[in-house]
């Protein structure tokens, strides 16, 4: 423990020296709009080139908060090795503390028998504002209704954001799909560190924003953007193929007791886990919200990756707010094209409950 203390504690310096560059405009650190006004703005996005059985799988890397429907997703994502090729998953501070997310996405890992993808560790607060965190949705550790334990397997050494700087810059061009399902620091400071990294990123695929639904950490906002409004700021003007499954879609694609009971009957661990977290995880969001079911954020975003064609949007130009006030870290979608600005994002806002489901349930039956 006191050896991933020591990680934690120089990552954090890492990144804080970075952001003391990034505030004083000082070293090749820009503020956010400033550099993206040096990247070249691409107008028109590359359609979503999601998994197809054809092209082989999909070389990815998952930025992720683990997070109780972030765990559903990563089993999801590596339960499907013949469609997905996970590089890595890259933790980020967000639900919970970056010691607890990096350690979650460990026990995913054992979970699902991976010893093959790395996890590492990457920043421990957003890159300006104040953290937050959703201890109150996913307990005080990240992770409720089932056993928590010290995976036998450590992080990868070294941080996320070099990680991603390193993997990037090495990559075939254009070959690398990024899903994020937290806040976007880790991206955003390599994309600030290093923006020639865009040559290895073929699109992103967030889960985050909200539009038509509202928000679900203010009435603005939804919590992956709100817990680091900058680093989105940065990824929505990198022009970058970007795809966003917002609580537009998310808040539409529920759970229910006979979708939990049929996880835990496909008989294996991962069901058993998969329905003991979702369980937990999902009365929050049937109190809070009055919904019949709980969203599963994040696994919605791998059932996009897989199943495009279970889904519905269209390119819109998004800006996020990062004014500090009642819409800090809103999503701002021009859905009916009034200001005619430049389109930037595939905004998701239509998906098929039962096939996500159905795709799920056969997915985590591949799984130990
Ligand atoms: O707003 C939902 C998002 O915030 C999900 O990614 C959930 O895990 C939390 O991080
Ligand atoms: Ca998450």
């Amino acid at each position: 423990m006191a050896k991933l203390n020591n990680l934690l504690l120089d990552e954090a310096v890492a990144v804080h020296a970075a952001r003391r560059r990034f505030l004083t405009g000082g070293g090749k650190l820009l503020a956010g709009s400033l550099l993206l006004s040096t990247l070249p703005m691409q107008t028109t996005l590359a359609a979503a080139t999601v998994a197809n059985p054809a092209a082989g799988p999909v070389p990815l890397i998952i930025d992720t908060d683990p997070g109780a429907d972030d765990v559903i997703a990563i089993l999801l994502a590596l339960s499907a090795r013949d469609r997905l090729d996970v590089k890595a998953l890259t933790t980020v501070a967000g639900n919970v503390q970056l010691r607890y997310t990096a350690r979650n996405a460990r026990m995913v890992r054992e979970w699902a028998n991976r010893p093959d993808v790395p996890v590492y560790a990457g920043c421990s607060r957003p890159m300006l504002r104040a953290p937050i965190y959703a201890a109150e949705v996913h307990g005080a550790e990240g992770v409720t209704g089932v056993k928590i334990f010290e995976p036998k397997q450590p992080l990868a050494k070294g941080s996320a954001v070099q990680y991603l700087v390193e993997t990037l810059l090495a990559a075939a061009p254009a070959s690398l799909t990024i899903v994020t399902l937290g806040p976007q620091t880790n991206l955003a400071m390599a994309l600030i560190e290093h923006p020639e990294i865009r040559q290895g990123i073929k699109e992103i695929i967030m889960m985050g924003g909200a539009h038509f639904n509202g928000g679900n950490i203010t009435p603005a906002a939804e919590f992956n953007v709100f817990a680091d409004p900058h680093a989105a700021d940065v990824v929505f003007k990198s022009g970058l193929p970007l795809t966003v499954i917002p609580l537009d879609v998310t808040h539409k694609m529920l759970t229910s007791p006979e979708r939990i009971d049929r996880l835990r009957k496909i008989g294996n661990n991962a069901g058993k886990i998969a329905a003991d977290i979702l369980d937990a995880y999902v009365e929050y969001d049937i109190k809070q919200y009055g919904l019949p079911g709980g969203p599963v954020h994040d696994a919605t975003t791998i059932g996009y990756l897989l199943k495009p064609d279970m889904f519905k949007g269209r390119m819109v130009n998004v800006e996020v707010d990062t004014r500090e006030g009642p819409t800090f870290g809103a999503t701002v979608v021009d859905y009916y094209r009034a200001t005619k600005k430049p389109e930037n994002a595939r905004w998701i806002t239509e998906g098929d409950t039962q096939g996500f489901f159905d795709l799920l349930t056969a997915q985590l039956a591949k799984l130990p």
